[in-house]
Order: C-alpha cells, then sequence, then structure tokens
C-alpha cells in the first residue's frame, strides 16, 4: 500500500525543520507516512499544490510567502485561518481543499504548556503587524489576556488587525489596543516580536522599560535571526524564549489535524534542541 504523502511548501524551503520534526512525530505514534519538502515557485503555487494531489498528497503545511495565497486556494477556511488571512496547514479530501492555521495555537501552547506562563489575566505586548502578529492574534485573545497592545512601526497596519479582531476581544473582555512605536508606554508581563527587524540587522524596536521584571520576551524566530532580541532580553532581566517551541507545537497541531493523534511534542522539541545545539558548536 503507497504511504500517506504530506511536505512543507515554500520558498526558500530547504532549511525547514518540519521533515524532521513530522517523522519523529510519525515515529513516536505508531503512524506511517511519508513527509517532504517542495520548493514552490514565487508564481506556481496553485499548480504546484493541484501536482501534489494528484500524486496523493494528503496535507501540506504552507511557509513563507505563499501563507496568504493558501487561504484563496482553499475551499474551506476554518475561523482562525479567516481570521489571521493566512494558512499554514491544507488538508486534501476529495474534491475539496481545508485551510487551517495552527500558528496561533502553537504560541499559546508553547508559553502556556512549555513555558510555564498562563496568560490568562496578563498584559501583552504584540511588536508587528504583518503576518506573523496576524496568525497569532485571535489564539492569543483565547487565552483571556488582560490587554494586548499591538505596536507597530506603521499605525495604520495594527489598526486595521486590530479593528479586525475587535469582536473577539470584546467577547473575551481583553482590552485590545492598536500604537505606534514611537508613542509605545507602559511595561507588560509578556512581549512578542513578531517583526521582521531582526533579520535586517535593525535591533529590537522596543525600550527595555516594556518589559515588567522577570517578564517573558519571546521571539517568534529561532536560531540567528532570534538572537539580538534574545541577548536584549537576557540583559534587561527577562526570560528569554525563542519560537522553536512554536514551530514544534504548531506542526503537533498540525498532525492532529491530519492524523487524529496529538504526538508527544515537548519531547520532539526537547530532541530538536539539542540537536540544533550540537550543529550549532
Ligand atoms: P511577516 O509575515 O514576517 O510578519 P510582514 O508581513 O512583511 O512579514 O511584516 C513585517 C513586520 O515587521 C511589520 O510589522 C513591519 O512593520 P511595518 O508594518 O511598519 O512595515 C515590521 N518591521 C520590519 N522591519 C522593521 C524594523 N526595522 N523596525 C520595526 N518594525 C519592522
Amino acid at each position: 500500500m503507497a504511504m500517506d504523502l504530506y511536505c512543507v511548501m515554500g520558498n526558500p524551503v530547504e532549511h525547514s525543520k518540519s521533515p524532521w520534526i513530522h517523522a519523529r512525530f510519525a515515529e513516536l505514534t505508531g503512524q506511517t507516512l511519508q513527509y517532504g519538502k517542495r520548493l514552490v515557485p514565487l508564481d506556481g503555487f496553485a499548480p504546484t499544490v493541484r501536482a501534489f494531489i494528484a500524486e496523493g498528497g494528503r496535507g501540506c503545511n504552507i511557509t513563507v510567502p505563499f501563507k496568504f495565497e493558501a487561504v484563496t486556494l482553499a475551499s474551506q477556511v476554518s475561523e482562525r485561518a479567516t481570521l489571521a488571512q493566512a494558512a499554514n496547514v491544507l488538508s486534501f479530501s476529495t474534491g475539496a481543499i481545508h485551510a487551517d492555521n495552527t500558528d496561533g495555537v502553537g504560541l499559546v501552547n508553547d508559553i502556556q504548556r512549555n513555558a510555564g506562563l498562563d496568560l490568562n489575566g496578563r498584559q501583552l505586548l504584540l511588536i508587528g503587524a504583518g503576518g506573523a502578529s496576524a496568525g497569532v492574534l485571535g489564539p492569543l485573545l483565547l487565552a483571556r489576556p488582560a490587554s494586548i497592545t499591538v505596536a507597530n512601526r506603521t499605525l495604520s497596519k495594527a489598526s486595521a488587525l486590530v479593528a479586525r479582531h475587535a469582536e473577539l476581544a470584546l467577547l473575551q473582555k481583553t482590552e485590545l489596543v492598536a500604537q505606534d512605536l514611537q508613542g509605545l508606554a507602559g511595561s507588560f508581563d509578556v512581549v512578542i516580536n513578531a517583526t521582521a527587524s531582526s533579520l535586517s540587522g535593525a535591533g529590537v524596536p522596543v525600550p527595555a522599560s516594556t518589559l515588567k521584571p522577570g517578564a517573558l520576551a519571546y521571539d517568534m524566530m529561532y536560531g540567528p535571526a532570534a538572537q539580538g532580541f534574545m541577548t536584549w532580553a537576557g540583559e534587561h532581566g527577562a526570560q528569554a524564549r525563542d519560537g522553536l517551541g512554536m514551530l514544534v507545537e504548531q506542526a503537533a497541531e498540525a498532525f492532529l489535524i491530519w492524523r487524529g493523534v496529538l504526538p508527544p511534542s515537548q519531547q520532539v522539541l526537547a530532541e530538536l534542541r539539542a540537536v540544533t545545539h550540537q550543529r550549532s558548536r
């Protein structure tokens, strides 16, 4: 019998850790599947997905820069992917493409389960208002923090993101506000960096006064891209955490959607940290 086929699609995709993560999930849960990676031409997302379906593909993860296009291609879109206007998981059944977004729940699970910080009642700062922020704001609201401040260099983008989530914030009784980076005041229990500033070498875009003593400072990136933010956080008395756990937890939720089984994500995260640590020495 042919193995169930999955893959990660993106551009670039060469350094994706998803094949390794899903292979470990499959081993540890006794599932038989094959998970590869596909480099998608920048103008060729839809044909690549259709070709994969024709080969018998059951589902795929979507990464940069196709998460937005993934939503428009789908015939069914989950509530959280609709709110994010982006999808990182596609599932294929006869004639249908289902889109979902597990990035936000991955972040929340990593903070609450792995870092052990309950978000309920906390004051959160989310820096950035691009695709990365859009993917996580809904699930962060579902964790019922006291407040979320979305701060962005371009205020209009933060305002639009906040407006789209205003109804959910009201339901959750969370105060949700948009800010520009210049006018940012106050301090927070959790500061989440969802900007691309580290990639351009621009440094941390908020002052250290945003960190309450012992705050959790979380960069959604990992590896060298997160290092500047992590060092800054450590130097100012915060607990620094990179996005490796979010990567594993979003994958675990995708695995659950596809296979109906929740894999042991904490074990796989510990293994991935050990492997990454060895390689970087
Ligand atoms: P992604 O999908 O990774 O979120 P994006 O949608 O291009 O990428 O969004 C990038 C985010 O990083 C934006 O919030 C951007 O701010 P603007 O909306 O003002 O462009 C933010 N960003 C990028 N470089 C930055 C910098 N040097 N300082 C502060 N914010 C920066």
